[in-house]
């Protein structure tokens, strides 16, 4: 899967702005499926039909990245910004960034009042290497993501926007790997899930599942001094109890659970003390679907070094193609 994940990794794609993403993952899961829509926000929603005999299930993945977005400009072209998704002062200075355009950039700062002063967004800006303002190619409105190469470091793998392009990606490999399921398995690949899982409220209520399950990083908790949670690198899908936006249904908790024993893929529990995925939006919608969430472990959320285990990756697809290919029953 690693030259899946690196085409889908290295893409542009900030929230509201997933035309690129979205056409690489269409060109992989048209053949394999037997409908393929783009609704108004902009979710790709692939159709594999089931015998009839099984459930209506959504499988949801954002493509959507955090970024920056261009507020104000001034006289010798350096940008200000405001953030789009939860990109925070600590991890930007001196990233580069990447435009829409092809227009990259770095993030600079003005000369901090004393070297202890912590970093904020009110006093950086956006240096393209413009001479001038009118040698600008991008301007307010305009929005950049983290631009790093994928890097594979054997076991590990790293870049930037792991959030949620390894999601798009295990369900990419989930796809080409199902056999006939007796389940209608809706693969959603979503829009603004950063923004706060926009894409998932409309996809959700247009697609009306029965089940749903979002495919998602979270919180790798095994980094020196970390928080007190209990997911780690290598230790295999996490299946999430709680986060900071649902419980997940405990009939497909258990599934996930039942799954993973029966057929030997090793996995975690997941509290996650904050955040949460597009399977809150799904479990609300309309009158309620039943619903959870098989998370990546991943270290350095939302910085542009974002690091997953590549068996967790994989085993990941394994749990989900076993959950799709036998009955439902919750
Ligand atoms: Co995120
Ligand atoms: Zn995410």
């Amino acid at each position: 899967m690693k030259a899946l994940i690196q085409e889908l990794v290295e893409a542009y794609g900030p929230s509201g702005h997933e035309g690129t993403v979205r056409n690489l993952i269409r060109r992989h899961v048209e053949p394999l499926c037997d409908e393929v829509r783009v609704d108004a926000m902009g979710n790709l929603i692939a159709l594999k039909r089931g015998d009839g005999s099984g459930r209506r299930v959504m499988l949801a993945a954002h493509m959507d990245e955090i970024g920056v977005i261009v507020s104000h400009v001034d006289e010798k072209g350096f940008l200000r910004f405001g953030t789009v998704g939860g990109v925070r002062p600590t991890q930007v200075l001196g990233t580069r960034v990447l435009f829409g355009n092809g227009q990259q950039g770095t993030i600079g700062q003005e000369q901090p009042a004393s070297p202890d002063e912590k970093p904020s967004f009110d006093k950086m800006f956006i240096d393209v290497g413009a001479p001038n303002k009118e040698a600008l190619t991008v301007g307010v409105g305009d929005v950049a993501c983290f631009q790093r190469p994928f890097a594979d470091l054997g076991q590990r793998l790293m870049s930037k926007a792991m959030d949620d392009r390894i999601g798009c990606a295990v369900l990419v490999q989930a796809l080409r790997d199902l056999k006939p399921s007796p389940h209608d398995v809706y693969f959603v690949f979503t829009v603004q899930e950063e923004v706060g899982l926009r894409g998932a409220v409309t996809s959700a209520y247009g697609v009306a599942p029965e089940v749903g399950i979002a495919l998602d990083v979270t919180i790798a908790a095994d980094t020196p001094e970390a928080a007190h949670m209990n997911m780690a690198l290598g230790k295999g899908p996490c299946i999430k109890v709680k986060d900071g936006g649902m419980l997940a249904h405990p009939g497909v908790k258990n599934l996930m659970v039942a799954t993973a024993q029966r057929l030997g893929i090793p996995y975690q529990l997941e509290v996650l003390l904050g955040g949460t995925t597009d399977a809150m939006a799904m479990q609300t919608s309309q009158a309620g679907v039943a619903a959870g969430t098989i998370s990546v472990a991943t270290r350095y959320v939302h910085s542009p070094s974002e690091m997953v285990d590549y068996d967790d990756v994989l085993n990941s697809v394994k749990l989900l193609v076993g959950i799709l290919s036998a009955p439902i029953v919750l």
